[in-house]
């Protein structure tokens, strides 16, 4: 694999891992795509099948034809795309020396936030994971499961004292959602926000239709 190495803020490790949302997973690497970001995304083998399940989709283990079908999927893309097999020990996410500085793993199941928690690096997401920790750097998780026990609490704590953002599947109501891609959009927003990543997905507070003193308390 050969990679143009991109200035730091531009570049940016995604994982998708096997809860529930593959949705959100897919809309936040079109929208760095669209937003010019070298992405290096690692997909792992449940996570293939909640993106069958959920959206129908069936991702080849193939890197190079798993790449082609996702960016079948977006049309025209400024960014670039580097799919990562789970053993490629020799990419840019697996060394503190090239690692991007932001990691976004969404959704994350149950299974890699223990991985996360407890420093596994027993594959290349999870390698990568303990790199931004350890290098400080911006990491972010995205759990899906209901109700949380107090192991997947425990995890989330110990994630959240390194400097780890946790931020849930759980999106909010007062916008005024339509569709399920309404629901998406407000996740992937907020993970955006965090990113720093400019977009136009929802409306921000107290910038959008409500006029405040309409409201009846
Ligand atoms: C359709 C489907 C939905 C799932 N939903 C969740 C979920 O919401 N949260 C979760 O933690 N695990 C969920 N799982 C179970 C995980 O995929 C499983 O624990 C797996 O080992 C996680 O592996 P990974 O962390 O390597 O992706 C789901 C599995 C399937 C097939």
């Amino acid at each position: 694999m050969s990679v143009t190495y991109r200035k730091a803020e531009k570049s940016i490790s995604l994982a998708w891992t096997g809860a529930s949302g593959a949705p959100y997973g897919l809309r936040l690497l079109e929208c760095l795509l669209k937003s010019d970001y070298q992405v290096f995304l690692m997909i792992s083998s449940a996570a293939r099948v909640v993106l069958a399940t959920e959206q129908g989709l069936q991702l080849s283990a193939n890197a190079d034809k798993a790449r082609s079908q996702l960016l079948a999927q977006f049309g025209e893309v400024d960014g670039e795309l580097i799919v990562l097999g789970k053993e490629e020990w020799f990419s840019p996410p697996a060394s503190g020396s090239a690692a991007p500085k932001q990691m976004v793993i969404c959704p994350c199941s149950t299974g890699t936030l223990a991985a996360v928690a407890t420093g596994m690096s027993n594959n290349l997401l999870e390698r990568a994971a303990d790199v931004v920790i350890k290098e400080r750097g911006q990491l972010i998780l995205v759990p899906r499961e209901t109700p949380f026990s107090a192991i997947h609490l425990e995890h989330m704590l110990s994630l959240s004292k390194l400097g780890v953002t946790i931020m849930p599947a759980a999106p909010g109501f007062y916008h005024n959602p339509k569709s399920v891609e309404d629901l998406v959009d407000f996740m992937v927003a907020r993970v955006l926000d965090h990113l720093g990543v400019n977009h136009a997905l929802t409306n921000r507070w107290g910038y959008d239709k409500h006029n405040v003193s309409d409201i009846d308390y």
